[in-house]
């Protein structure tokens, strides 16, 4: 697998590139960590007489650069402590790109949970800044520790990424672990990075953790439509903080983006965020029963595949307990049973791991015809 492509200044993404790949290829995804995604008549046949008006009569001019200010009030409701003008609207990757590109500058020494959605480091990477991984231990559920956090901090550190629920892992810290990561944070005067792209999908809503940004002012919290809400092709994501100089340099930034985010995204996304509490819980209710088919699975092929039940999002990371590297295995299963799964290699985390997704509908089918594959194993 090469992905080198010459003359990028940033390498390339490659559980992205590994997608591009297989994602409209493959007969079974069993890696994905959106849900299914709603459709529009699912959209529009929950609006009201006046949310309807707002879709018909939509102006497709140039939007206001900072989001539409109706949708951003509906996203304020998702905080306890962030206004509609403590936000601005972007996609959620480019929420990465934008806000690491204006926090940090190439001497800055940066702590990065690991593994992780890959943009994470690597837009740190592109800066040219040093990177320490905050890693978990597999051994007590993925547990990240934060007294390993507070031993990475450097004089020059200016960052902290993290990301819970955790994608690839599932994980999930106590409030205690949360707000210590804070309070190291704090103590320290460092900005936190908190990408918050699966909040609202705990599988008990008691273990919701507040976001980074209702608590801290030096808090840039990342969140949008993708997974939670089943909207992903609305591209449509924020960044809420407190801190309105850091706000004010990352609209600016934007102007070389997207400049503003598309119209009809933002009022479908109004629209789906209005009506929150049905899209969240057709989406829980699915992953909490794909949750039981998938730990099932596990259990009964426990020669081959063990793993910490996640009890938040809509991935875990599975230990393949067999000789052949995970790129091996998951380009044979792919190609062999168009059963696509994303081996460890992709997050730069050894060969003994497949990331498993459970917000699609379709897992049963997958998970039929992996056991098929597994036979052969
Ligand atoms: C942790 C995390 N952050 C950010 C993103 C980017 O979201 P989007 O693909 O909607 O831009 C993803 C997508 O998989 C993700 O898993």
């Amino acid at each position: 697998m090469n992905y080198i492509i010459s003359g990028m200044k940033i390498d390339p993404f490659k559980l992205e590139r590994y997608f591009a790949k297989y994602e409209f290829s493959a007969k079974y995804l069993l890696s994905s960590s959106d849900c299914d995604g709603f459709r529009m008549n699912d959209i529009l046949g929950m609006a009201t007489i006046e949310e309807m008006k707002l879709w018909q009569n939509l102006q497709l001019g140039y939007t206001e650069s900072q989001g539409l200010p109706m949708l951003r009030e509906e996203v304020a409701k998702l905080y306890s402590n962030i206004s509609s003008d403590d936000m601005m609207v972007l996609a959620p990757e480019e929420g990465v790109f934008v806000a690491l590109n204006c926090i940090l500058s190439k001497d800055d020494h940066v702590i990065c949970i690991a593994p992780s959605y890959q943009s994470l480091p690597q837009v740190v990477r592109s800066i040219g800044c040093d990177i320490t991984y905050w890693l978990p231990d597999e051994e007590r559920g993925w547990y990240f520790d934060p007294q390993e956090l507070g031993k990475a901090i450097r004089p020059n550190t200016r960052l902290i990424i993290i990301n819970f629920p955790h994608n690839p892992t599932g994980y999930l810290p106590s409030l205690h672990d949360f707000q210590s990561i804070i309070d190291i944070a704090k103590a320290h005067n460092l900005i936190l990075f908190s990408d918050e792209m699966y909040r609202y999908l705990e599988h008990d809503s008691s273990l919701r953790l507040p976001s980074a940004s209702d608590l801290y002012h030096n808090a840039i919290s990342l969140s949008g439509l993708s997974k939670t809400f089943g909207l992903a092709g609305l591209r449509i994501g924020w960044l809420t903080t407190k801190n309105h100089e850091l706000l004010e340099q990352m609209m600016a930034f934007k102007d070389y983006t997207t400049i503003c985010s598309s119209a009809p995204s933002e009022v479908l996304g109004l629209i789906g965020l209005r009506h929150k509490e049905d899209l969240i819980e057709t989406n829980i209710k699915k992953i909490k029963r794909n949750l039981s088919l998938l730990d099932g699975f596990i259990n009964a092929h426990s020669h081959i595949l063990s793993w910490s039940k996640p009890n938040a999002g809509t991935i875990g990371f599975a230990r393949l307990k067999i000789v052949t590297p995970a790129l091996d295995f998951c380009e044979g299963i792919v190609a062999e049973h168009g059963i696509m799964i994303v081996p460890s290699e992709i997050f730069d985390y050894g060969d003994k791991h497949i990331r498993l997704g459970f917000g699609r509908l379709s897992l049963q089918e997958g998970l039929d015809r992996l056991g098929e594959a597994f036979k052969g194993v």
